[in-house]
C-alpha cells in the first residue's frame, strides 16, 4: 500500500482556502494571507494534507480575483509576494502542500496585454492574443455570433473601433487565444514562476474552456458552465471540452515534472460523462480533476451508487485518482443543498423570498454525505467552513451582492455570494474573530455565533470534532487508499468494505441493521438505542 508521501495527491484530503473570506490580518474585512499564514495551524490541527487557494492576484476583483490582471503578483487587498512567500514556507513547515489558482481562460479586462489590445489595431499582434472579431450585419452592429456568457447576456463586447471581443464570463474578463505561441510561452513562464516559489501544484480554472471550436461554429443555448449541462439534443458545445485542450496539458505536466516532488495539476472542467472528463487525466495529463457529478448526484442511494462507480470506473481506466467534493466557492454549500427535500443544486443561488432549507435535516445530512465521502478511495477536497457545519448565507440583503451573475443575470440569478462570507472562529469577538476589527466584505448572519470554531473545539459531537476525528481515522486506516468493495443491502442503504473497515450511509427510513460484531468507530450522528443506523446517517465501523 503506498504510504500517504508517496504519490501524496492519490489520496490527499486538499482543503480550500477562499482567501477573501478566510481570515483577515489588517482587520480591513478582506481576508489576506497573512490571516491565513497565522491560521494555518488550525489546518495542521483538523488534519488535512494540502491547501489550495483561490486566486490572490492583482486584480479589479470583478470576479472576486478569477480576473487576473497580473499573474506573478499579489494584489495589495491579500498583502504582497513576500507574504506568499511566508505563507508557504509556514505551510510546507507544518507538512501541508500548497496548490494555487491558475486562471488561463481569461485575463482581467486591466491585464495590460488586454489594454494593449485596445489600443491596437483590428489585426495587430496584440489583438491576436485575445479573441477579436469584426461584427455580424451591415455596420458590424451585431455580435460575431450567438454565444452567452456563463454570468448570462451575450459573450460578446464591442469596442470603440468597432471590433467585438470575447468573453465567456464577466465583460471584465477577456478569454485569451490559446492558439496564439505567445500565450502559450507566458503560460510557461508563469508556471515555473510560482513552481520556483515552491508550490506544490495549480488548480486550473475552466480547464475545458481554453481551445474554441476554430469557426466560432454559432450555439443558441445559455452558457451553463456550473452543474448545467446543455439541453438533450443540443449539438457538444463549441467553447467547451475542445480536443486541443490536451496538448496545453500535456506541455505543462512535462514541465512539472522536471520539479523535484511531486506537483499536481487539478482541473477544473465541467465535463461529462466521466469518461471525457477522465481524457484529463491520462498519465501524461493532470493528475486529478474535480468529480463534479459528485458534487451535483441527489441525496439518494442508487444515484450516489452509480456516480461513485461510474467515476471511479472511468479514472481507473486511465490509471487516475478519482476526486470528491461537496462544496466549493462556486455552488451552495452541502449543508445546505441538502435541507431542501429534492437536494437540488439551486445553483443560481438563495435569497431572501426564495424557499429556505430546514437547517437541521441539511446539517444531518451533511454530515453524512462528508462520512460517506471521506471513506472513498482517492482524493478529497474539503471547503472551508464545512468543518464547521457552515449553511450558506441565505438571506445576504440584495444590496451586498458581489457577483456579477447578479447583474449580468439582469436579477434573475442571486449567484454565489452565500458560499463566500467570510468564516466564523470565535463566537464573542468582532466579525466573530475573521479579523480583529468587525469588518467583513460579506455581511456575516447573527447565526454564525454557534457555529464558530471555539463553540466547538474539544466539544463531543460537534461537526468540528466529527472532521478531525474523520480525518484522524481516515490516516489511521488507509482510507483513500483502500479499494471498495460493495455489500449486499437494502435500496436505501450503502455499505462497502474498505481496508479494515465497513462504512455503511442510511438514506431510507427504516433504521439499518450493522452486521453482529461490527464495532463502530466514527458515527456522524448517535445510533438508536438498538445499534441500528438512523436515516440520514453514515457510520464506519470495524467488523
Ligand atoms: C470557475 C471559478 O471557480 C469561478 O469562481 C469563476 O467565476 C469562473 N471559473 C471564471 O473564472
Amino acid at each position: 500500500m503506498p504510504s500517504r508521501t508517496d504519490h501524496w495527491w492519490r489520496s490527499a484530503v486538499i482543503y480550500q482556502i477562499y482567501p477573501r473570506s478566510f481570515a483577515d490580518g489588517n482587520g480591513d474585512g478582506m481576508g489576506d494571507l497573512p490571516g491565513i499564514t497565522a491560521r494555518l495551524p488550525h489546518l495542521r490541527d483538523l488534519g488535512v494534507d494540502a491547501v489550495w487557494l483561490s486566486p490572490f492576484y492583482p486584480s479589479p476583483q470583478h470576479d472576486a480575483g478569477y480576473d487576473v490582471a497580473d499573474y506573478r503578483a499579489v494584489d495589495p487587498l491579500f498583502g504582497d509576494l513576500g507574504d506568499a512567500d511566508k505563507m508557504i514556507a509556514e505551510a510546507h513547515a507544518l507538512a501541508l502542500k500548497v496548490i494555487v489558482d491558475l486562471v488561463p481562460n481569461h485575463t482581467s479586462h486591466e491585464h495590460a496585454w488586454f489594454r494593449a489590445a485596445l489600443a491596437a489595431e483590428p489585426g495587430s499582434a496584440e489583438r491576436e492574443r485575445y479573441i477579436f472579431r469584426d461584427g455580424r450585419g451591415p455596420d458590424g452592429g451585431e455580435p460575431p455570433n450567438g454565444w452567452q456568457s456563463v454570468f448570462g447576456g451575450s459573450a460578446w463586447e464591442r469596442v470603440a473601433d468597432g471590433q467585438w471581443y470575447l468573453h465567456l464570463f464577466d465583460v471584465s474578463q477577456p478569454d485569451l487565444n490559446w492558439g496564439c505561441p505567445a500565450v502559450r510561452a507566458e503560460f510557461v513562464a508563469i508556471l515555473r514562476f510560482w513552481l520556483d516559489r515552491g508550490v506544490d501544484g495549480f488548480r486550473i480554472d475552466v480547464a475545458h474552456g481554453l481551445i474554441k471550436e476554430e469557426t466560432l461554429a454559432d450555439w443558441e443555448y445559455a452558457g451553463e458552465i456550473l452543474g448545467g449541462l446543455p439541453p438533450e439534443g443540443a449539438p457538444p458545445p463549441p467553447m467547451w471540452d475542445q480536443d486541443g485542450v490536451h496538448e496545453v496539458y500535456q506541455q505543462w505536466r512535462a514541465i512539472l515534472d522536471e520539479y523535484e516532488g511531486e506537483r499536481i495539476l487539478v482541473a477544473e472542467a465541467w465535463v461529462q460523462p466521466a469518461d471525457r472528463l477522465a481524457r484529463y487525466v491520462r498519465p501524461d495529463e493532470m493528475h486529478q480533476a474535480f468529480n463534479f457529478e459528485y458534487l451535483t448526484a441527489p441525496w439518494s442511494a442508487d444515484p450516489l451508487r452509480k456516480v461513485i462507480d461510474s467515476t471511479m470506473a472511468a479514472n481507473g481506466a486511465v490509471g487516475a485518482p478519482t476526486t470528491w467534493v461537496l462544496s466549493n466557492h462556486d455552488v451552495v454549500r452541502h449543508a445546505t443543498r441538502l435541507g431542501y427535500p429534492d437536494s437540488e443544486n439551486r445553483r443560481h443561488g438563495i435569497g431572501i423570498g426564495d424557499p429556505q432549507p430546514d437547517v437541521g435535516l441539511g446539517l444531518r445530512r451533511a454530515r453524512a454525505a462528508t462520512l460517506l465521502m471521506l471513506a472513498l478511495p482517492g482524493s478529497a477536497y474539503l471547503y472551508q467552513g464545512e468543518e464547521l457545519g457552515l449553511p450558506e448565507a441565505t438571506e445576504i440583503p440584495d444590496e451586498y451582492r458581489q457577483d456579477p451573475a447578479w447583474e449580468r443575470s439582469g436579477h434573475t440569478e442571486r449567484g454565489r455570494d452565500g458560499c463566500r462570507v467570510p468564516i466564523p472562529w470565535e463566537a464573542d469577538a468582532p466579525s466573530y474573530g475573521f479579523g480583529p476589527s468587525d469588518a467583513s466584505w460579506l455581511p456575516q448572519p447573527a447565526v454564525w455565533s454557534e457555529y464558530a470554531l471555539d463553540r466547538q473545539r474539544d466539544v463531543a459531537g460537534s461537526t468540528y470534532e466529527l472532521y478531525r476525528s474523520a480525518l484522524r481515522l481516515r490516516a489511521r486506516h488507509g482510507l483513500g487508499t483502500a479499494a471498495l468493495t460493495w455489500l449486499d443491502t437494502p435500496a436505501d442503504v450503502l455499505a462497502f468494505r474498505t481496508g479494515d473497515l465497513l462504512v455503511l450511509t442510511n438514506l431510507g427510513d427504516p433504521a439499518a441493521e450493522l452486521p453482529l460484531h461490527a464495532r463502530v468507530v466514527l458515527a456522524s450522528e448517535p445510533l438508536t438505542e438498538d445499534g441500528r443506523v438512523p436515516q440520514d446517517v453514515t457510520i464506519w465501523a470495524r467488523v
